[in-house]
């Protein structure tokens, strides 16, 4: 694609994957990197964050900042005229004039299939027909799953809205450590995540009459596991419905995967959509995709319609506001020097949507504002969960960010690689709901033939399975290979994942579920945190991990504006404890905590007070649940070093150590890392020479994000079995035997076993696997 070749990771997956992941992603970014990292330095923090997208319930790069989402749903909500407007929209939609056919097929079926085109009332309205028509008369729910949370807040809000409602009460959502449901609750929203963890607690979904698994086509992990989930909870659930919906893409598929049920196509008329591809490759989508912006907006009349930009991310997202706002004003700034009327940028609306957009920004691509054209920049997002009506332009950029996992470095990578034909199709198509449109695609005819698969490779052939074979163990799935997937995933990712459960101790060498297996499953929480606050309750410092675990859950703890930004970062320096991130990141809350919570504190502190504050929701919510469980929560007081150990054993897997200057070299895999310079390590001069880090951005270096000094003796303890090979495990729980090591003989052990530690995996997966 284009003439910056992107390597693709998921046809060569044998290839030298950090190698690869690493040109690819400077083919594509090469001169985007310099301004990613510069965005990346301006809100160092927000990186915090993001690492946490691994965890069960958030697809990736779907991260917090949308709480604030009910206050702004609220203000709108019973305005009457709004209210009629609103009941007059929904009835022209094509889900409406469907209606009774809907309820007749649902009734008379436990599965159906529905079919529609995006935009034509699935979301918004199947809930509440199945309402309108009893399903929630025994006081059972309705739920409907998203595979993004901003999505599940989204419509939430709308259906809310259309039935003039307050949010949270008859209609709600829920996702991850956020419930906006209550005992009245009948229509409720979630994201498929909440969904799967709601079956490990009521195994047959008592609650719900309807379960609406919405935007199916996606195939995202969650949804997929819940479809083998279904299949056999069904059969025992008679009364159950099941209601799947779908673009067009895979609905034979879904229909065929539960014995042939039902389809039922939503009949809805589209215009026609005119695509332009490239002539010639082309170097650089973010400033195409401005230039034909700007183009269109100079060319065309504001009335003839908006425009949708399909971006990869954030940076790429904000580069392009910027960049558009920039080439409009230069205009502006030439014709008024010209004495020509200028009114590029006053009739002009630049609305980026991403899912870490705090909701009441987010919700702004649904408001019109009349005589102005809108210009939306989107992710994926906007593909099929949400619809912008009065889209007449489509510029599609050709890629999107995709988490592959390659198995051989056990590294999640979140790279920007090509779209498929079929969402380059739908993308395009999205200019056609209103009227006909035109579709721009940066990219040429033969890229799109040759270097585009026909469909997105579903998730759960692509990414770690760690945390969802450990749920599927914890369900009692004792065979993972037998489970009755969709598309089943490669062999080879289920033996790496069910090594990486071992490896924790999460399974014993017959790939049973421990003990300590079990527990970790019951935390809403990767694999290595929960490992961390269960040992952090036998060290004896809970109280403290508890903080670190919800700190690192929210984004965006430190606050940097631009225009005061020395004095802010002088601020966050007074919070570093130089040795670790994640010590810094418990100092902070604990002197929050300290001054009463208090907002003004935050602000003097350039601290986000909203961050905090959902830490601390966070924190409540994960304290409840160790009290459930009889995990004991303990204070280790002025014992810091206590805490560093727990880090350690949570991250042992993902080690560094210092090699030259700067840089480090992972332990397993032996990648060149560096640490993030917003560390507080990097702030304190000479760098500790080894460490555990939380998270791995992959720009054009590979950075370590939130990073802990650990002491090497501790990596042979808590990573045993990645790094001391040649040692009897006796020998290292008495850890006095290490009193006399000399720190050279520990670092060669460390170096050897990068090595040894593959050979051995290989032996414990065919153990594994009998
Ligand atoms: O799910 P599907 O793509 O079939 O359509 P939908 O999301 O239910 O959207 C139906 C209509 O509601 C569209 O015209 C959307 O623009 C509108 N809508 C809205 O105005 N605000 C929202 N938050 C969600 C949908
Ligand atoms: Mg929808």
């Amino acid at each position: 694609l284009s003439n910056r070749r992107i390597i693709d990771p998921i046809r060569n997956p044998d290839s030298d994957f950090s190698l690869n992941a690493k040109k690819g992603s400077r083919a594509v970014a090469e001169r985007r990197s310099k301004e990613v990292h510069k965005a990346k330095m301006e809100e160092t923090n927000d990186l915090t964050g993001t690492a946490i997208g691994q965890i069960i319930g958030l697809k990736d790069g779907e991260k917090t900042a949308v709480s604030q989402s009910t206050d702004s749903s609220n203000n709108l909500e019973n305005s009457k005229e709004n209210f009629e407007s609103i009941q007059r929209v929904r009835k022209t939609l094509p889900a409406f004039k469907a209606r009774s056919e809907l309820l007749q097929i649902i009734r008379d079926n436990q599965v159906i299939v529905v079919i529609g085109e995006t935009g034509s009332g699935k979301t918004t309205q199947l809930a509440q027909f199945l309402e309108e028509d009893g399903y929630c008369n025994g006081g059972q729910l309705i739920g409907c799953t998203q595979p993004r949370r901003v999505a599940a807040i989204s419509v939430a809000t709308r259906v809310a809205m259309e039935k003039g409602v307050k949010l949270g009460n008859e209609v709600g959502y829920s996702i991850r450590f956020e419930d906006k449901t209550t005992s009245r609750t009948k229509i409720k929203f979630m994201t498929d995540g909440i969904l799967l963890r709601e079956t490990l607690m009521s195994t047959m979904l008592e609650k719900y009459s309807c379960i609406i698994m919405d935007e199916a086509h996606e195939r995202s992990l969650n949804t997929d596991i819940l479809f083998g989930i279904f299949k056999n909870l069904l059969a025992i659930r008679r009364d159950l419905k099941l209601i799947i919906t779908s673009a067009t893409m895979n609905a034979n598929k879904f229909s065929q995967f539960f014995g042939g049920s039902p389809m039922f196509t939503i009949p809805g008329r589209t215009f026609p959509v005119e695509t332009v591809f490239s002539r010639h490759p082309v170097s650089d989508y973010v400033e195409s995709a401005i230039l034909q912006a700007s183009k269109i907006h100079l060319s065309s009349p504001v009335s003839s319609g908006d425009i949708l930009i399909f971006m990869t991310g954030q940076e790429d997202i904000e580069a392009t506001c910027a960049g558009l706002r920039e080439k409009l004003s230069e205009i502006n700034t030439k014709k008024r020097l010209g004495n020509m009327e200028s009114t590029e940028l006053n009739d002009i609306e630049i609305l980026p949507i991403y899912s870490a957009l705090p909701a009441d920004v987010q919700g702004k691509i649904f408001n019109c504002t009349p005589n102005k054209r809108k210009v939306v920049v989107a992710t994926n997002i906007a593909e099929t969960s949400l619809t912008v009506d009065g889209v007449k332009y489509v510029i599609d950029c050709g890629y999107s960010k995709l988490k592959v996992y390659n198995p051989q470095i056990g590294l999640d990578i979140l790279q920007i690689a090509p779209i498929s034909m079929a969402s380059a199709n739908q993308r395009s198509g999205r200019a056609g709901r209103t009227g006909p449109g035109i579709a721009y695609r940066l990219y040429t005819e033969d890229s799109f033939f040759d270097d585009m698969y026909v469909q997105t490779i579903p998730e759960i052939q692509r990414t770690n399975l760690s945390n969802t074979l450990l749920l599927l163990k914890y369900l009692g799935v004792k065979d993972v290979l037998a489970f009755p997937f969709v598309d089943p995933p490669p062999e080879q990712i289920v033996m790496s994942s069910l090594f990486e459960l071992w490896t924790v101790g999460a399974l014993d060498n017959f790939g049973k579920l421990t003990e300590l297996g079990g527990q970790m499953a019951s935390f809403p929480l990767q694999p290595s945190l929960s490992k961390m606050l269960l040992s952090a309750s036998q060290s004896g410092c809970s109280e403290e991990v508890l903080t670190i675990v919800s700190m690192l859950s929210v984004p965006q703890i430190f606050y940097r504006p631009k225009e005061r930004q020395e004095e802010s970062d002088q601020a966050r320096t007074r919070f570093f404890v130089p040795e670790s991130d994640h010590l810094t990141l418990l100092n902070v809350f604990s002197q929050w905590k300290a001054n009463n919570f208090s907002s003004a504190w935050c602000r003097r502190n350039f601290l986000q007070f909203k961050s905090l504050q959902r830490a601390k929701s966070i924190r409540d919510q994960l304290r409840t649940l160790m009290e459930k469980k009889r995990i004991i929560i303990v204070s280790s007081g002025t014992d810091w070093d206590i805490i560093r150990k727990c880090v350690c054993s949570g991250y042992a897997h993902q080690a560094a150590r210092l090699s030259g200057l700067n840089k480090y070299v992972h332990l397993r895999n032996g990648l060149e890392l560096r640490i993030h310079p917003a560390s507080a390590l990097f702030r304190a001069g000479d760098l500790p020479p080894y460490v555990v880090y939380h998270e791995m951005l992959l720009t054009s270096n590979e950075y370590i994000n939130t990073v802990t000094a650990v002491d090497p003796f501790w990596l042979m303890k808590y990573g045993l079995l990645f790094y001391n090979v040649s040692r009897r495990r006796e020998d290292v729980e008495d850890s006095g035997i290490y009193a006399d090591e000399s720190p050279e003989r520990i670092k060669d052990n460390l170096d050897l076993s990068i090595e040894q530690c593959m050979m051995k995996k290989e032996i414990v997966k065919q153990k594994l696997l009998k």
